[in-house]
C-alpha cells in the first residue's frame, strides 16, 4: 500500500501510522513531498517501513517510478494531507512524486486532512474537499483540539487508528469486484417524433454513472450505456452510447452476453410514437396527433432468459413505494430493484441524493431514506459483491 505524506507538522504522527498499518500486515511504501521531508526525514520512514522512501520523480532511474508505485499500490491514504495537496488532487495537478502517482493511481484513496483551522474553513478548500468526496475519495477528519502554534480548533489530524480503520475498510471494499463484468445503463431514452423533436425525460444520467464509477473502482470490467444528454459519463467504463429504448435493447443485450450482472439506471421511455415522420412536421399543418405504443421491457427479458446473471432494476414512483416495488420486483424477475421516490423537490432527476429504499428478492431490504447517489451505489456494490460471492 501507499502512504503518501505531505507537508504539516503532524506529518510525525505517519510515523505512528506506518508502525500501525506494518503491525497490520502491510507493505508500506512511503512517498514524502519534498515539504514533508522538512518535517522528518525520509530515513525514520524508512526505517519503520523497511522500505526506501521515495521523494522525487527521479528517485529510480531504472523505472517510471510514479506509474511503477501507482500499479503496485492496492490502496492509497494520504496522512497528513495539507490543503495545497488537496488542491492539487481535486484538480489533477501532477507537479511532483505523490501527486503524479496519485493521478495515475486507480486504487481507493483515503485522505486524512490536518491544518490551521482558517485553511480548513476556507471555501476552497471545503470545495476541494467536496469534489474529492463526490469521486469516491474516503475523507478521514479532522478532528477538533489542539494545534500547532498553540492554537485549538478543528484541523487536527485524525488519530492513527482511526486512519487505520477508513484504510482496511477501502482495502476490503477496495477490489471486491475485480475479475467481475458488469453492464450499467444511465439517462434517459429519447424517442424520435420527426427529425428534431422526441419524446424524453428528465434523468441525468447521475444515478447510474456513480454506480458504473463505483463498480469501477471496485476493480469490474464495466460497460456503460448511455442515452442522449446527459452530464459528463465518469473516466474508465467502456462507454456506449444509445439514443432510442431500441438501440438501448440492443446495445444492452450484447454487452449482458457472459456479463455477472446488469444495473439498470436507466430512464428508458415506456412509449414511443408509433410513426416517425420522415420530415419535419410543419406548425402550419396543426397539432400532430400522436399515437404511443410501447417499448421493448430491457429489464424483463433480461429476466426471463436469466442465465445466473444478477439484475437489477430502478423504479422512479411518486406513491406506494414500496408496494409497487416489490410487486415490479417479482414480476421482472429481479435480484434487487431500487425504487426513488421522484417529484418531490430535491430528490431523484437531476439531484445528489436519493429518496430510495434498496429492495431485495431475499427480502433483506433496506428501508426508505435519504441517500447520497453515491452512498447508494456504494450500497448497491456491496449488494452485488455479495450475491456474486455467493
Ligand atoms: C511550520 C509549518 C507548518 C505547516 N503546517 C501545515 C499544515 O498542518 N497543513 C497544511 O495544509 N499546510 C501546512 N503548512 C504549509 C505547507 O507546508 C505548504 O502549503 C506546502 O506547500 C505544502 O506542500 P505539500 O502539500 O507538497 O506537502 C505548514 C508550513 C509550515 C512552514
Amino acid at each position: 500500500m501507499l502512504l503518501g505524506v505531505t507537508g504539516g507538522v503532524a506529518a510525525y504522527k505517519a510515523c505512528f501510522l506506518t508502525r500501525l498499518l506494518s503491525g497490520a500486515g502491510a507493505e508500506v511504501q512511503v512517498v514524502m513531498t519534498g515539504a514533508a521531508a522538512r518535517f522528518v526525514g525520509p530515513d525514520t520512514f524508512a526505517a519503520l517501513s523497511g522500505r526506501p522512501v521515495y521523494t522525487e520523480l527521479w528517485d529510480d532511474p531504472g523505472s517510471v517510478l510514479h506509474v511503477r508505485l501507482a500499479r503496485e499500490a492496492e490502496v492509497a491514504v494520504v496522512a497528513p494531507a495539507t490543503a495545497n495537496v488537496l488542491a492539487k488532487l481535486a484538480v489533477g495537478i501532477a507537479d511532483d512524486l505523490l501527486t503524479s502517482t496519485l493521478l495515475e493511481a486507480r486504487c481507493p484513496l483515503v485522505v486524512a486532512p490536518a491544518m490551521h483551522t482558517g485553511m480548513w474553513e476556507q471555501p476552497a478548500t471545503r470545495a476541494n474537499v467536496a469534489t474529492l468526496l463526490e469521486r469516491g475519495v474516503r475523507v478521514v477528519g479532522p478532528a477538533t483540539g489542539p494545534l500547532a502554534h498553540g492554537d485549538e480548533g478543528v484541523g487536527r489530524l485524525a488519530e492513527p487508528e482511526e486512519i487505520l480503520a477508513a484504510v482496511e475498510e477501502a482495502a476490503a471494499h477496495g477490489r471486491d469486484l475485480a475479475g467481475r463484468r458488469l453492464v450499467v445503463t444511465a439517462g434517459p431514452t429519447w424517442e424520435p417524433i420527426d427529425p428534431v423533436r422526441f419524446v424524453g425525460n428528465r434523468s441525468t444520467g447521475r444515478m447510474g454513472f456513480a454506480v458504473a464509477k463505483e463498480a469501477w473502482d471496485r476493480g469490474a470490467d464495466v460497460t456503460l450505456v448511455v442515452g442522449p444528454g446527459t452530464v459528463e459519463p465518469p473516466a474508465g467504463p467502456r462507454l456506449v452510447r444509445v439514443t432510442t429504448a431500441e438501440e438501448m435493447r440492443a446495445a444492452v443485450l450484447a454487452a449482458a452476453e457472459g456479463a455477472d450482472a446488469v444495473v439498470m439506471a436507466a430512464a428508458v421511455a415506456d412509449f414511443r410514437p408509433e410513426r416517425v415522420a420522415g420530415a419535419k412536421l410543419k406548425k402550419e399543418a396543426g397539432p400532430p396527433e400522436l399515437r404511443l405504443v410501447p417499448t421493448p421491457d430491457i429489464l424483463s427479458e433480461l429476466g426471463a432468459a436469466r442465465s445466473g446473471r444478477v439484475l437489477v432494476g430502478f423504479a422512479a414512483e411518486t406513491d406506494d413505494l414500496e408496494g409497487g416495488g416489490r410487486a415490479k420486483l417479482d414480476a421482472k424477475g429481479l435480484d434487487l430493484l431500487v425504487v426513488n421516490e421522484v417529484g418531490r423537490p430535491g430528490t431523484g432527476f437531476g439531484s445528489d441524493t436519493n429518496h430510495a429504499a434498496i429492495l431485495s428478492a431475499t427480502g433483506e431490504d433496506s428501508p426508505l431514506r435519504e441517500w447520497t447517489k453515491r452512498e447508494l451505489a456504494a450500497a448497491l456494490c456491496d449488494r452485488i459483491a455479495a450475491l456474486l460471492a455467493r
